[in-house]
């Protein structure tokens, strides 16, 4: 049932390049530019005319609505909100008619994320689901939604519902460009083209495999670790710090690079290492500024970089290479060396990597 894999986090990690192609499949065509997302179809023309987006969500998914955030931005050029489930619930919030939430849940059963759903719908907006299970409680609540289907997840750490997840917010945001106009064709073809392709750099990626065995064995006994990142590399810190906390026990913090001078720097000594998302793209040089500032500080950084990187190398401790990419698909490369990352920290001390102590793999209670 493992597929000859020790562990079902480690088969999931693995199956992500089908998982994501099985994602965009009959979704996606880049010689037309076109993107086409039959569940949501009938709110095509609603998706012209709304001032605002809300995304709810809990844990991974919530990470993966942060990614959801920068592409709906930048490319739909619609206003983003992503709120935990469990606080926009237990507030007061300011929603109409006009606008669109989007609830993410890999279970489509999470306790706190139906609640939000409940309250938004009864103050008039429209409701998509973004859910892996099919026919689960989520995609009954909403009114409109696109499954990720990635397949069961049965390791309680989410990894390749997260990456579907992203690939689906990545999808929808090219679709509401399309509706809106705020993108041509041609950058549509050249992006679903590259799109297309980002299966196969999912399994490059993985090809790090040995590497990051070898890394994991360096940092396995540290008591904390910091994951940063600027851009959408911001959201992918937050999940690689999640991930490693829930299966290592490893207290583990994500954060936007440019907020570590603002306090985590002072945790910063040889015993901490330092997770960094650089990879060439916006933000690379003021990456390489932070790096430096950790350096300087003696802390051990492990840098994610893009393929034949040359000045991240000559300064961190360690390098896990991933194939180039437009910056809208770094994240669904660059969570795949994380994730391995934290499944063998947690491998090497011993945990126990499908079914960490006091998780569950649904939470039905808020
Ligand atoms: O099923 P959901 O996506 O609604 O679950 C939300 C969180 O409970 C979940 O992502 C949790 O954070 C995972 N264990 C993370 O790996």
């Amino acid at each position: 049932e493992k597929g000859g894999f020790d562990h079902f986090m480690l088969k999931e990690i693995y199956e992500q390049p089908r998982s994501v192609k099985d994602c965009m499949r009959g979704r996606i065509y880049p010689e037309k530019g076109k993107v086409q997302l039959g569940g949501i179809k009938e709110f095509a023309e609603k998706l012209k005319n709304i001032d605002r987006i809300i995304i709810v969500a809990c844990g991974t998914s919530w990470h993966a609505g942060l990614v959801g955030e920068y592409l709906i931005e930048e490319y739909a050029r619609i206003p983003v909100e992503v709120e935990y489930a469990s606080e926009f619930r237990y507030r007061n919030p300011i929603i109409t008619e006009k606008d669109v939430v989007i609830a993410i849940s890999q279970s489509g059963e999470t306790a706190d994320t139906m609640a939000a759903i409940e309250m938004a719908k009864e103050r008039g907006a429209t409701i998509f689901g973004i859910c892996n299970v099919a026919g689960a409680s989520i995609p009954r609540l909403t009114h409109a939604g696109v499954y990720t289907h990635a397949g069961p997840e049965i390791g309680v750490a989410s990894t390749k519902a997260f990456t579907a997840q992203v690939t689906v917010l990545t999808l929808m945001a090219f679709y509401m460009a399309q509706q809106k106009g705020t993108i041509t064709t041609s950058k549509l073809i050249e992006l679903l083209t590259e799109l297309d392709n980002i299966p196969e750099k999912i399994q490059v990626a993985l090809e790090s495999n040995d590497l990051i065995k070898e890394v994991a064995a360096k940092i396995k006994d540290s008591t904390n670790c910091l994951f940063l990142g600027r851009g959408s590399g911001f959201p992918v810190a937050l999940e690689g710090a999640l991930k490693l906390k829930e299966i290592s026990y490893i207290h583990a913090e994500g954060y936007p690079a440019a907020e570590m001078k603002h306090g985590p720097i002072a945790l910063i000594d040889e015993e901490m290492p330092v997770v960094f998302i650089a990879t060439q793209n916006s933000s690379y040089e003021k990456v390489i500024s932070n790096i430096q500032e950790v350096k300087a500080r003696k802390g051990k950084v492990i840098a994610i970089v893009t393929e034949g990187d040359t000045e991240v190398k000559k300064m961190a401790d360690y390098c896990i290479e991933i194939p180039d990419a437009n910056e809208a698909f770094l994240p669904l490369l660059a969570t795949i060396p994380l994730q391995l990352l934290s499944y063998h920290i947690a491998v090497m001390r011993g945990c126990n990597v499908d079914q960490p102590r006091n998780l569950a793999k649904s939470v039905t209670v808020e």
